[in-house]
């Protein structure tokens, strides 16, 4: 993987459920605090995406809310109402052309069939728009939604996943692409040599099939993997078309793309076909000075105490005794295999923060990547991990909105452009044309 690019960088944006990446964006003078379920602020954003040529609109989803038990702090956290995703990008989808749409789906608590339907009619309402985050769940919280008093153990979580996305492929394929006739004339409506009934008896799932949906316009919605330990990485390996990843250095990243496209050989796949996307949180400004400015303003709204909570939550560390001017202690949870923790903690030591400058770096950037400076600057940075081999392109964390994603598409867009790195039109009308991925041929064709 050492030879020249002659591709050019991918972009999704990164939307949650009140729409500011940041904890305290919505408090910033000028940002919107009423997004979340807004209609006429998501067309505008999606509107911006599409005139940035940007890949992907990416929601990030959770079906239960990090730290309720935790009134007080919910009190500042502008997470706690979203936003259904299908129901938003389906939407979305007609009055959009361009911009793929990615919702996340727990594979931990909700059974393939409804989500192989849900995705398969995303992708035919948008003309081939679809991507599907297939997550196994951050938030432990979510089991006690689902009757369960404890989230399930991670290796079983990912054990689950793996089925989970083959009972969806096997849903997607049930149909071959030319299967529907629709003939007036013959009264052939489908033609049942071409319907493959998936009859799936596994571990965890029994499933017939077949799907009620014809193939999705692009064989299989664009499946993207946001996990980083070891279960997680054979599972984008062998079926994700794109990873979602935390990689706060470029070492980090650098190391996470090799690793994963090193994987793919075993399962046949080339490794251009897979675009590892890490996540930036981007200040920018007209000079380095403005880019900074930004930064402090918005660390200066977030609510130290709630940020702690929601950190404590996030991570399953509790960190509200610990005194927010010290350097913070070791983190060390139940559960250590979960990213999450060894990253905030690698985090804190490197950069030598405090506790409150660790909430302030997570409440803008979470565990990932932060680049500050003018767009020229910012650049710089992703152009060094494009071409360097670090990431295929990144998952942009709009800090607030729809400032940051504006300054984004206004000020970064054009510089990584003259610098031929990134698209002045698109190139297809699928997501997956856009992001240069194979169209899936149907798997029981292969057998
Ligand atoms: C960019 C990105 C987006 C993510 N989005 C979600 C999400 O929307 N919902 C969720 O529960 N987890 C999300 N995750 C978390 C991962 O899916 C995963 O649960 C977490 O990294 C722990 O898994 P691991 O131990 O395999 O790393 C995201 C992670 C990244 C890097």
């Amino acid at each position: 993987m050492t030879e020249k690019r002659t591709d050019q960088l991918k972009f999704a944006v990164f939307m949650t459920g009140d729409s500011n990446y940041h904890n305290a964006g919505w408090r910033l003078p000028g940002a919107y605090n009423d997004a979340g379920l807004r209609l006429d602020r998501w067309i505008e954003f999606a509107q911006t995406m599409e005139r940035g040529k940007l890949d992907m609109l990416f929601i990030a989803d959770g079906i239960g809310t990090a730290g309720i038990d935790n009134l007080k702090a919910t009190r500042a956290n502008p997470k706690v109402d979203r936003m259904e995703p299908f129901t938003l990008l389906s939407a979305l989808a007609s009055v959009t052309k361009h911009i793929g749409l990615a919702a996340t789906a727990h594979t931990t608590y909700n059974e393939p069939y409804h989500i192989a339907r849900q995705f398969a009619s995303l992708d035919h309402l948008s003309g081939g728009r679809a991507g599907w985050n297939f997550v196994t769940g951050a938030n432990a919280e979510d089991a006690k939604n689902f009757s369960r008093d404890s989230h399930q153990v991670h290796g079983d979580r990912y054990d689950r996943a793996e089925e989970f996305a083959d009972v969806c492929i096997g849903l997607w394929d049930s149909y071959e692409d030319d299967a529907f006739k629709r003939d007036k004339d013959t009264g052939v409506y489908v033609d049942t040599d071409k319907l493959h009934v998936l009859n799936h008896k596994g571990k965890y799932f029994q499933v017939k099939g077949p799907l009620s949906v014809a193939r999705p316009p692009q064989g299989h919605p664009v499946l993207i993997q946001a996990g980083m330990s070891e279960p997680a990485r054979e599972l984008s390996a062998r079926v994700a078309d794109a990873v979602f990843t935390s990689q706060p250095t470029f070492e980090e990243a650098h190391a996470f793309y090799a690793d994963i496209k090193n994987r793919m050989d075993k399962y046949g796949r080339n490794p251009n076909d897979l675009k590892i996307l890490p996540g930036v949180a981007i200040f920018t400004g007209r000079t380095a000075e403005e880019a900074e400015e930004k930064y402090e303003a918005l660390s200066a709204l977030v609510n130290p105490a709630a940020a702690v909570a929601l950190l404590s939550a996030r991570t399953g560390i509790d960190l509200t005794g610990v005194p927010l001017d010290e350097p913070v202690p070791e983190l060390k949870g139940n559960d250590v295999r979960v990213s999450n923790p060894q990253l905030m903690f690698k985090l804190a030591q490197r950069e030598k923060l405090t506790l409150r400058g660790l909430v302030q770096r997570y409440a803008a950037a979470g565990p990932h990547n932060m680049v500050r400076g003018t767009p020229s600057q910012v650049a710089d940075q992703l152009e060094y991990w494009f071409l360097n081999r670090a990431a295929d392109g990144f998952i942009f964390l709009p800090v607030y909105l729809p400032g940051a994603l504006n300054d984004f598409v206004d000020m970064i867009v054009p510089e990584l452009q003259r610098r031929g790195l990134f698209r002045k039109e698109y190139e297809g009308k699928t997501l997956r044309e856009n992001m240069g991925l194979p169209r899936p041929e149907n798997v029981f064709l292969k057998r």
